[in-house]
């Protein structure tokens, strides 16, 4: 049962790592630098919120589905 959807704005990510280091259950670094969402569709919130709100360009967006 999916509520919420991690969305990753891979044109607006410096690849500064904070939603690494606040929520690596749900991010990680790609090969390019940037972060990348290890999933996308998920039930529990957990931290994403948190990297949702850390993030310095706004590039991650956590949504209710
Ligand atoms: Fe990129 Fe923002 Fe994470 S700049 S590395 S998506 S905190």
């Amino acid at each position: 049962m999916t509520k919420f959807k991690i969305e990753l704005d891979k044109k607006k990510c410096i690849g500064c790592g904070a939603c690494t280091a606040v929520c690596p259950d749900y991010f990680d670094m790609d090969e390019d630098g940037k972060a990348k969402v290890k999933k996308q569709l998920i039930s529990d919130i957990g931290c994403s919120k948190q990297a949702e709100d850390t993030c310095p360009v706004n590039a991650i967006s956590v949504t209710e589905q």
